[in-house]
């Protein structure tokens, strides 16, 4: 059992194969965290101290108990107006304008499996997946809260979200509506966030939580390049390899806030969900509504162990099930290669030359489509331009068939541009406020995704072409974020419901996709990485990582991705030199070894190689089908530390420890400078693992603890892939 309660103490245990979370209904009805981390063993309630906090009140019936008061008990589900100051998970408008509430223990539920949550994401159940469900209530104001639990023992994880449902016979109006609420009632914690912008996402960094509230978010109507919905708690000592953290990642794709308050008494809450600035929802007589899930992991093996469980739920629970094995397609996108000057002809022969190579798929990016030679028209219009082409889509795509390739095809479904027939037909399907010129972006606005018309559009617009050329691809794009966030299909008073329901007809519009051509791979993308996150790749098992495709700058963004997400979700390709970014020339082997850690792919223009640049590829090629299956389902370690030098250092370990690939990038080649040096991870200790190249054998003891150091780097492309197989005893 994974789920326990014990009757006598109302005490939760929700097991993991590591971890213990525990909570208790204490006998005045309010739901208390009590614990989360290593497992114990044992009931946790002895942590919880009460005693009298000045200005800390007490609930009406604890009157004369003034130690007790929740504005200094850890809670499991904080709410406001009732007596705790400290951020709250729930934040209700009650039909006489009361903002308060106040949630007791109701009943609860311990459920083998787990049900899908409808409409949002959700993490797949494991075989050994239980649910538990602690029903709370506020009787005064009719609001009943369910919060749902799930257990994933093999990763170390535990899913949380909830259902609030409105019991009285009036409105309340929700506000705020999170999902996770954690409280550590003890020690000092740092937090690690992942920030960014277009084209430098998830940036990890790390502070010192002080007293006070600290926050991460995004209020872009998308999970944003600039704040990740991810954060991660950690011990001061806490490094890749040891020391205690634990993060919570939502699954969720639209504006997002997580907050960490430091409080009088050095506690430290955690609440993560939905952004609660221009959110509200209004909860009709009998209605609910559900939180996005959250997903919630302990590890005391340090910031790689961490990583590992999410990496392993992320594969084997969050992405389709299509894509749960084997390896995906290497892929050329025509994006870099032509940008949106392109006929068939030229299609074609990049095709060919993607064929000749070793490649596996062509992937049709941005202009093939409506009128849309640049970026300021055609958004909406997902009908193919047969002229600018000069034969039908179809055509090009069986073509690229008997090559003996596989086709995608680019999408930007939530997106209109004024000049579209789309927007002359359907003016009000684009978000804009009344009376107001709208905020653009990339000349183009949003499509107003909460309106079911506009979904059903789509559907059937993008199903015309799904449905009559061969495609096993999709590239699905978002390329901006949403400002004027107001819908003429809905009522004044539900115009704070506007983003989460777009992003609701978003997952719709993707889940009918999934169920009618569940073996097309959808990749996601939001100029790059912008919605990287758990919500998405619950629909598209890989994600464009960053329109930044220069390959030093790719080791930060990767890097800081692999915090939360495993490489076999990063789109990641190699591109021209000079880079058309950053105008850096990298050498071809770095940009192999980058790109191999992720959906590996091309984008470029293969025709204008010299043939040893094509051979390189050849190779690269022929190598990453010998390593796929270990990057792809191996143990992942980053080997350097935050804060490293000129080198970036990351390795994959097979799961049964016969082999393992180390890749060293250097990102600054120093004269007469240090060895680069490295410990291995993960290995068999008694092993010894045989390195062709230095034609020796070492033992896992030795890489691990002795580590291995490499010749200096020099010359324009530093960088080493090494692999290192058991030999047999
Ligand atoms: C942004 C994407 O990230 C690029 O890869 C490309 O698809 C362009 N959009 C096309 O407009």
């Amino acid at each position: 059992m994974n789920i326990t309660y014990h009757e006598a103490s109302g005490i939760f245990s929700l097991r993991t194969e590591h971890t213990l979370y525990q909570m208790q209904a204490d006998p005045t009805g309010h739901l208390l965290h009590l614990y989360y981390g290593l497992d114990t063993g044992d009931g946790m309630d002895y942590l919880v101290r009460c005693s009298d906090h000045g200005f800390s009140g007490n609930p009406y019936d604890q009157r004369a108990n003034r130690g007790y008061s929740l504005d200094t008990l850890p809670q499991e589900c904080s709410v406001s107006g009732t007596g705790d100051y400290r951020i709250s998970a729930l934040k209700t408008v009650d039909v006489h304008g009361s903002r308060s509430a106040e949630l007791l223990y109701d009943s609860h539920r311990i459920i083998d499996g787990r049900e899908p949550l409808e409409g949002l994401p959700y993490v797949h159940p494991a075989e050994d997946t239980q649910t538990l469900e602690i029903t709370l209530k506020d009787p005064v104001i009719g609001l009943k809260v369910i919060l749902l639990y799930h257990v994933f023992p093999e990763t170390d994880v535990i899913t949380r979200s909830g259902v609030l449902i409105n019991e009285s016979s009036t409105e309340i109006v929700v506000e705020k509506a999170a999902s996770a609420c954690v409280d550590i009632p003890y020690g000092t914690w740092d937090v690690i966030h992942f920030h960014g912008r277009h084209c430098m996402e998830r940036m990890p960094e790390r502070q010192r939580l002080g007293h006070g509230v600290t926050a991460f978010g995004s209020r872009r109507g998308m999970s944003s390049h600039h704040s990740n919905p991810f954060v991660i708690l950690a011990a001061p000592t806490t490094g890749e390899n040891q020391g205690e953290c634990m993060s919570v990642m939502l699954m969720y794709s639209g504006n997002h806030l997580e907050e960490m308050e430091v409080d009088q008494t050095e506690s430290t809450r955690l609440v993560a969900g939905i952004h609660p600035d221009g959110f509200s929802w209004h909860l009709g007589s009998g209605e609910k509504f559900s939180t996005a899930e959250a997903i919630i992991s302990y590890s005391a093996r340090g910031l790689n162990g961490l990583s590992q469980n999410l990496h392993e739920l992320i594969r084997k629970y969050v992405i389709p099930e299509p894509f749960r094995k084997g390896i995906r397609p290497v892929l050329l996108n025509s994006w870099e290669a032509m940008y949106f000057d392109f006929d068939a002809e030229k299609i074609l022969s990049l095709a060919r030359s993607a064929a000749e190579l070793g490649m596996e798929m062509l992937v049709l990016d941005d202009g093939w489509f409506g009128k849309r030679d640049d970026d300021n028209s055609g958004l909406g219009d997902w009908v193919v331009n047969e002229s600018k082409l000069g034969c039908p889509l179809s055509e090009v795509s069986k073509k690229i068939h008997a090559m003996g390739l596989k086709f995608g095809l680019w999408f930007e479904p939530e997106m209109i541009n004024e000049d579209s027939d789309l927007f002359r037909s359907h003016p009000e399907y684009a978000v804009t406020d009344p009376g107001r010129k709208p905020v653009m972006a990339r000349n183009q606005m949003v499509l107003d995704m909460s309106r079911k018309e506009v979904v059903d559009y789509l559907y059937q617009a993008m199903t015309q072409i799904l449905d009559h050329v061969e495609i096993e691809y999709v590239k699905w794009d978002f390329n901006r974020s949403i400002a004027n966030a107001y819908s003429s299909a809905l009522s004044a008073a539900q115009q704070g419901e506007v983003l989460h329901r777009f992003i609701l007809g978003t997952y719709d519009l993707l889940e009918r996709l999934r169920s009618r051509y569940p073996s097309l791979l959808i990749e996601g993308c939001s100029g790059g990485g912008g919605r990287f996150d758990a919500g998405m790749l619950f629909y598209c098992p890989q994600i464009w990582c960053s329109d930044d495709t220069d390959a030093i700058e790719r080791l930060e963004i990767q890097r800081g991705t692999s915090y939360g997400y495993p490489v076999s979700t990063m789109g990641a390709h190699v591109s021209a030199v000079p880079n058309h970014q950053s105008g850096r020339v990298t050498g071809l082997k770095t940009r192999g070894i980058v790109a191999q850690s992720g959906t590996f792919g091309y984008e470029l223009n293969p025709g204008l190689l010299s043939d040893a640049e094509k051979e390189t590829i050849r190779g690269q090629i022929r190598d990453y089908r010998q390593y796929a299956e270990l990057i792809n389902y191996g143990t992942y370690y980053r080997l350097t530390e935050l804060e490293h030098g000129d080198f970036e250092a990351w390795m994959f370990v097979s799961p049964d420890k016969q082999e393992c690939l180390v890749n060293v990038v250097c990102t600054h080649v120093r004269v007469n400078g240090p060895y680069p040096f490295v410990r291995l991870m993960g290995l068999d200790p008694q092993a010894r693992y045989c390195l062709e190249t230095e034609k020796r054998t070492f033992t896992g003891a030795a890489l691990m603890y002795g580590g291995f150091s490499l010749p200096q780097f020099r010359g324009e492309d530093p960088a080493v892939q090494l692999y290192f197989r058991q030999e047999a005893i």
